[in-house]
């Protein structure tokens, strides 16, 4: 293990378990149907290219690219950094995003786009709920954790560890807080 994490959180057994189901939940709710997983930047990454594989509906791909964190971990304003290459009005888009935390970015980013005409629901690997402070409907959850800030498996701090395996918790000395 790093010496920066302090313990693993979530093992990469645990991770691709739970991502089987989800897999295996929106291929139940979607099947035969068109789906767009609109992967969110660059977090995600690790966890779309396992959870893609899991379903079998027809699905299509989209990125988009949303800051609200920059280097620190207080959560702060967001922005859209790129948006979707593709028409989402009419579509069943389900939004891929690793960690909800405020809540705030996927609160901006299902009222776009809804207004773009899109019916979306929401796929996320990991929620703290203590960090709550927008209301969010979570169609598909992977894992709820405590409040502690994590790495790995796409997560990161100031753009390292994202390639860890497994879900771990940062020392706090490495963030200073
Ligand atoms: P929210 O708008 O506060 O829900 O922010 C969610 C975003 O904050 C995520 O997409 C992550 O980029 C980032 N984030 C929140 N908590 C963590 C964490 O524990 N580790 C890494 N990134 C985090
Ligand atoms: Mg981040």
């Amino acid at each position: 293990m790093l010496k920066a994490i302090e313990k693993i959180l979530i093992t990469k057994n645990e991770i691709d378990k739970k991502v089987k189901l989800l897999g295996e939940r929106i291929s139940n709710d979607y099947a035969g149907r068109e789906i767009v997983l609109l992967i969110i930047l660059k977090g995600s990454i690790a966890f779309a290219a396992d959870l893609m594989r899991e379903i079998t509906a027809d699905v299509r791909l989209d990125f988009m690219q949303i800051s609200s964190y920059g280097s620190s971990t207080v959560s702060g304003e967001l922005k859209i950094l790129k948006d979707a290459q593709s028409e989402l009005g009419g579509k069943d888009v389900i939004i891929v995003e690793d960690i909800i935390d405020s809540g705030k970015t996927l609160k901006l980013l299902t009222n776009l786009l809804s207004e773009r005409g899109a019916k979306t629901r929401i796929c996320a690997l990991l929620s703290k709920p203590a960090r709550r402070e927008v209301d969010i409907d979570v169609q598909y959850l992977g894992f709820e954790i405590e409040d502690e800030f994590v790495v790995g498996y796409g997560l990161d701090y100031d753009e390292r560890f994202r390639n860890l395996p497994y879900i771990g918790v940062l020392k706090k000395e490495v963030y200073g807080d």
